[in-house]
């Protein structure tokens, strides 16, 4: 199988990359936009001609996995159009370039998609986004489902793991832990949502991928916390205790995206495929990263 990862320099896309790269039979190429990395090429969605050009060069994929995206939710709420051409029209691009060359895309999507009222949310709950990237992350949703029953949709959220820049909200702590006498954190109390291991979200694609599943899938870890939770569970679990934390309403943050509160995603219709499949726990991946420090 040949498999081109879109944003391979990035969290998911690094992941996917590495994994899929592993695979007896598969040649795979990753991409990256701003971030060079050795062994990435450059390819901006937003330039259609791009994705074709690195086809001549390389190779023609059976299989595209769309972790490229403008993925600043609050960048986004204060630039809608730079969000909708770095979202969608991009997207679109990465679709007409899987007609051209018959390939199967699979899209991944957020928990942002949903009002955060009644969360964690399954497959079947319905839609209703609050902010401009869970607006724009919704049309790729529609756009891919519509675009071929072959395609995934793949929701995820709150994402966590091993990445070269260490900027999710899991590694920055880990990374401030690390450099830092003593650290403050200033975190909502009220956002809850269900962070998964970026390599279980690799795994996971693999497994839908290989098994030739189409439509829409929840990716999500078990753990169901909100993000005062989630830190105290990182500096707890490496019983760090030269910390100050302000648990804050999102409200008090004066973020410019309304979040979606109670968030988080049930991964369902994955479950139901793979039963045996167990998703890490954030404990389990801070236990990891201790002893391999
Ligand atoms: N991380 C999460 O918690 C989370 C939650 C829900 C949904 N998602 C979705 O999952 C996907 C992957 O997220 P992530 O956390 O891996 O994001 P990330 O670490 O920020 O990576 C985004 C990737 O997209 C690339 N990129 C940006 N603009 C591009 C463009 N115009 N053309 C091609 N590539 C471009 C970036 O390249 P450079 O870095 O080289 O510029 C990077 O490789 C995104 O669709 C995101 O919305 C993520």
């Amino acid at each position: 199988m040949k498999v081109l990862v879109i944003g391979a320099s990035g969290l998911v896309g690094g992941q996917c990359f590495r994994l899929f790269s592993a695979q007896p039979g598969f040649r795979v190429a990753g991409s990256y936009f701003s971030f060079p990395l050795a062994g990435l090429s450059c390819i901006d969605t937003l330039r259609a001609h791009a994705l074709f050009r690195w086809a001549d060069e390389n190779f023609v994929p059976d299989l595209i996995l769309q972790c490229g995206a403008l993925t600043h939710v609050d960048y986004c709420e204060s630039h809608p159009e730079e969000s909708f051409q770095k979202t969608v029209v991009a997207h679109r691009h990465v679709l007409e370039f899987s007609r051209q060359c018959g390939a199967k895309v699979v899209l991944f999507s957020s928990d942002y998609v949903f009002d955060g009222r009644s969360g964690p949310y399954v497959e079947t709950d319905p839609v209703n986004p609050l902010s401009v990237y869970g607006k724009h992350k919704r049309l790729t949703e529609e756009e891919t489902l519509a675009h071929s029953s072959r395609h995934l949709v793949l929701r995820i959220t709150n994402v966590y793991g091993r990445e070269v820049r260490g900027k999710n909200f899991v590694a920055r702590i880990l990374d401030q832990i690390q450099k830092a006498s003593h650290i403050h954190l200033r975190l909502p109390v009220d956002q809850y949502s269900t962070p998964v291991d970026a390599a279980d979200v690799a795994a996971a694609t693999l497994m839908l991928v290989r098994a030739g599943q189409a439509g829409l899938f929840h990716i999500a870890g078990t753990d169901f916390m909100n993000r005062v939770e989630l830190a105290l569970t990182v500096l707890r679990t490496l019983n760090y205790e030269r910390y100050t934390l302000e648990a804050l309403p999102t409200q008090a943050l004066g973020q410019a995206a309304p979040r979606p509160l109670l968030g988080g995603l049930i991964a369902q219709a994955f479950k139901n495929l793979f039963p045996e499949f167990a998703f890490g726990t954030v404990r389990t991946f801070v236990e990891g990263w201790k002893k391999s420090e």
